[in-house]
């Protein structure tokens, strides 16, 4: 049986996530392009289409999104996400319109005005969803009614219930609105989808495509940094490729304290040997060159790729594995029509990506799936540049490295000691090179701001800024102010959208 939904990807940064959902939910998705999907109709026979959010807009006649029409004609199911709603009402008669009051970046109150609605059958009346977008549906298309809204927008979903058509102007797939889930399951009830997905058929999937993409007796490397991803790839490929897999480890100089200390104790976790590449030198040299932090990223990137190409030479194979989850492809631009948010240092890199479609919580799943102790399944994410992207403004040279470095260890010290370590999802300590005036043992007192940002998400495609009790933030002012370059502290509450998780 081939996927029973198809999410037809109209450039959105959540289209991934709607398969991701739906996985969740035990059915099998496909991610398509517009004009794939009109072509995969037939051959698929697909029992429901979703269409995704993105960041075009249907008012612009070059931007607008193409989708076939086929799409409305062929008898199944069809909910529109966002930008998919703002298509659907366009395309039957409904108007779609730019009111700066309309806008919404966050988490709103929605009303849901139909209770018999199938889509929102088992939502109570009121809850919270995530929204992310500049225009809105204002006048209903033929055939529909309103069946919800929020405080400033008049119409954030409709139903043509004689077309089994759907739209909502927020996000369902976001884990920030409420009964998301609920609606998604709701949505594939009026599919009528049976369930056909489950983590052991995951991890069956990647070890066959992996071994099928590497000749018999040729060596695979492995970058392992040691985070949930690669230590889950490692793992799992151990097995099935024993002493042909070989897992390197590049110290690029922007590790946090005790870090590879930790490294080893998760390739151990893996049953894997570890390789070490020391380029510390050559990184900073390169780094401490670059302010923009777009530009150290794809710096970043190409001395990662040669060091990769490097590995294929010392150990004489082409094939290489690395943890790239879907994120990385979705904020790199690597996904579909989605914008570049940010160049992520694996994506676009010469390598098999057995995560690529999979999410950091769907990882952790296969990491408990496979035994791996929790220091790996729940372990915060850092970023493959590490401390390079924690330095804002003024050059990441070794000295700025060990302000940042430091700042990092004693800010997780004081949070593993309140307890509330296990409420954050990622904490990210960064040091803002903007020189402001402080006064220090009775003097005046010159230097740079630590900005401490916590955050919860399960994700990371999105994510809800975690508010430090009043005691933890005093602690941390006290003990990241004793050094001398330091003379303040920020705290950075910023949801995602529209602050990104790591500051550059
Ligand atoms: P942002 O900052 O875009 O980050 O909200 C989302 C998640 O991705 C991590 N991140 C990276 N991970 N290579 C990685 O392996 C990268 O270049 C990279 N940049 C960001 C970030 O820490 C967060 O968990």
């Amino acid at each position: 049986m081939g996927p029973q939904i198809i999410v037809v990807d109209l450039g959105g940064q959540y289209t991934r996530l709607i398969a991701r959902k739906i996985r969740e939910l035990g059915v099998r998705s496909v991610v398509l392009s517009a004009e794939a999907a009109g072509e995969a109709l037939a051959s698929c026979k697909p029992k429901g289409i979703i269409l995704s959010g993105g960041w075009a807009s249907v008012r612009d006649t070059d931007d607008a999104p193409d989708v076939p029409e086929a799409i409305l004609t062929a008898g199944i199911p069809v909910l529109g996400v966002c930008l998919g709603m703002q298509w659907l009402a366009k395309k039957l008669g409904g108007v779609v319109e730019s009111w700066a009051s309309q806008r919404e970046y966050g988490v709103y109150d929605f009303k849901c005005m139909v209770a018999s609605d199938p889509l929102f059958q088992g939502v109570p009346e009121k809850s919270l969803v995530r929204l992310s977008h500049g225009d809105s549906v204002t006048v209903l298309p033929v055939g529909a009614y309103r069946s919800g809204m929020t405080k400033d927008c008049g119409i954030a979903s409709f139903t043509i219930p004689d077309k089994q058509i759907f739209a909502v102007q927020f996000h369902p797939e976001c884990t920030e609105t409420d009964h998301g889930s609920q609606m998604l399951k709701n949505f594939l009830e009026i599919c009528g989808a049976v369930p056909d997905w489950n983590p052991e058929c995951l991890v069956a999937q990647i070890r066959s495509e992996v071994l099928a993409a590497v000749p018999k007796g040729a060596k695979l490397i492995h970058l392992f940094s040691g985070g949930v991803d690669s230590t889950v790839i490692a793992k799992l490929l151990e097995p099935v490729f024993q002493d042909r897999l070989v897992c390197a480890f590049i110290d690029t100089g922007s590790l946090r304290e005790g870090e590879f200390m930790e490294v080893r104790r998760n390739a151990v976790a893996a049953g894997c040997s570890l390789h070490y590449f020391e380029a510390k030198r050559e990184f900073v040299a390169v780094m401490s060159g670059l302010i923009d932090g777009e530009a150290r990223r794809i710096a970043f990137q190409e001395m990662y790729r040669n060091k990769m190409e490097e590995f294929k030479d010392i150990f004489k194979t082409q094939y290489a594995t690395q943890g790239t989850l879907a994120t990385d492809l979705i904020e790199s631009g690597q996904e579909g029509g989605a914008a570049l948010i940010k160049t992520h240092h694996n994506a676009g890199v010469d390598s098999i990506n057995p995560l690529r479609s999979l999410f950091k919580d769907e990882v952790r799943d296969v990491a408990r799936f496979l035994g791996l102790p929790d220091f790996v399944s729940e372990r915060m994410p850092f970023p493959g540049p590490g401390l390079f992207v924690r330095i804002v403004g003024i050059p990441a040279t070794e000295e700025t490295l060990n302000i940042v470095r430091s700042a990092d260890a004693c800010s997780r010290g004081i949070i593993r000691a309140a307890g509330i370590e296990h409420e954050i999802s990622q904490l990210v300590v960064a040091l803002v090179g903007v020189p402001t005036t402080g006064v220090k043992g009775d003097a005046r007192s010159v230097g740079y701001a630590i900005v401490v940002r916590a955050v919860r998400s399960v994700d990371f495609m999105t994510a809800r800024g975690y508010e430090l009790p009043s005691g933890v933030r005093r602690s941390l002012i006290t003990a990241l102010t004793r050094d001398p370059q330091i003379v303040r502290v920020w705290f950075d509450e910023g949801d995602k959208p529209c602050a990104t998780i790591e500051l550059m």
